[in-house]
């Protein structure tokens, strides 16, 4: 089985339309393998035709970082989903992970992501599918949900991802008709951890530094993935505390990014906005008035402005 290429044991998750390759990149530039182990991009959705490795190589973006980044692909057609994981080994990709979560009306209308998880054979099977066209050159992941309706057979669906030979299961606690509520039960991590001798990562409702470790100690996964709390703060995965400035420069970075991908401003401050309304880090926004100012701001070029003030003085215009 391949080697995961993961130093540290937190990676970021996939989160469609946050996690952009400019994103990625100026979080992946703050970090050291060793604080943050590993990334991956958004889903790729695969229909009934494969992606070529140029195609993949634009999804996954440039890749100039010593943290490893690894390709997401959804789907359920085995051959598209084989010969676009052939497509994947001529590329940067640290490895490949295979969407079995995503519980959007579209991928449940193409029988992809979270239906899947009503599935476990077919589950296998996709999983082998890829590991076999992936052979011994690069690691294939499997990340699922608890389960569709309830978590009883979270066992079942974590055996599927072994039994197809994943060297890596991401198990995010939340069932599909659980989306994304607030409370979780991280107990269905540990029923995964139990009936697997895969590495599991545990994902799900951490909010802060501390709950990376307690994760692991409380359910015994190896590793921990962090979705919207990394988008308040992308510091999580070392702890660092950083100052307002540097939480500017972060925004400001994010900004010029999509300006060189071509976005116009107002992608980029809406973009922005999607992480100022949540936005912990470096104590940037000082209170809930001060929030309401900045997703207040309606014009795209004064926004934009106002964050490039705050990232050259570090205090308020
Ligand atoms: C806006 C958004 C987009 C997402 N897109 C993806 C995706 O492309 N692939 C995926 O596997 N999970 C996706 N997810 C799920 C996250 O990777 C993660 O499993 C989920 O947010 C739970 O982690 P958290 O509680 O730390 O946020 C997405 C979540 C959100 C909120």
């Amino acid at each position: 089985m391949p080697r995961l290429p993961f130093t540290a044991p937190w990676l970021l998750a996939p989160m469609e339309g946050v996690t952009d390759p400019c994103f990625r990149a100026v979080l992946l530039a703050r970090h050291r393998p060793e604080d943050l182990g590993g990334a991956c991009t958004e889903f790729l959705r695969v229909v009934d035709h494969p992606y070529r490795p140029s195609q993949v190589r634009r999804h996954l973006g440039p890749s100039d970082s010593s943290i490893p980044v690894g390709v997401q692909l959804m789907g359920s057609h085995e051959s598209a989903l084989a010969a676009t994981a052939e497509s994947v080994l001529q590329t940067e990709a640290a490895f490949l992970d295979l969407n079995f979560g995503c519980p959007t009306k579209g991928a449940l209308k193409g029988c992809a992501g979270s239906a899947l998880l009503r599935e476990p054979k077919r589950l296998e099977s996709i999983v082998r599918a890829c590991v076999e066209a992936c052979g011994a050159s690069l690691p294939v992941t499997a990340k699922i949900r608890a389960g569709f309706d309830d978590a009883e057979s979270v066992e079942e669906l974590a055996q599927a991802a072994e039994a197809g030979g994943a060297s890596l299961l991401t198990v995010h606690c939340r069932t599909r008709s659980e989306h994304y509520t607030p409370e979780v039960d991280w107990s269905r991590i540990t029923r995964a951890v139990e009936a697997v001798e895969i590495p599991v990562c545990g994902n799900g409702g951490v909010q802060g530094h501390a709950d990376l470790e307690r994760m692991r100690s409380i359910t015994g996964c190896a590793y921990v993935m962090v979705g919207h709390a990394a988008l308040a703060d992308p510091w999580i995965f070392s702890g660092q505390e950083v100052s307002a400035q540097a939480a500017a420069e972060f925004l400001h970075e994010y900004s010029l990014a999509l300006e060189s991908a071509g976005a116009g401003p107002r992608k980029r401050a809406a973009r922005l906005k999607q992480l100022l309304k949540v936005w912990t880090a470096g104590r940037l926004i000082s209170d809930a008035p001060d929030r309401k100012n900045w997703m207040a701001e309606r014009d795209p070029e004064r926004l934009l402005v106002a964050m490039e003030a705050r990232a050259r003085a570090g205090v308020t215009p």
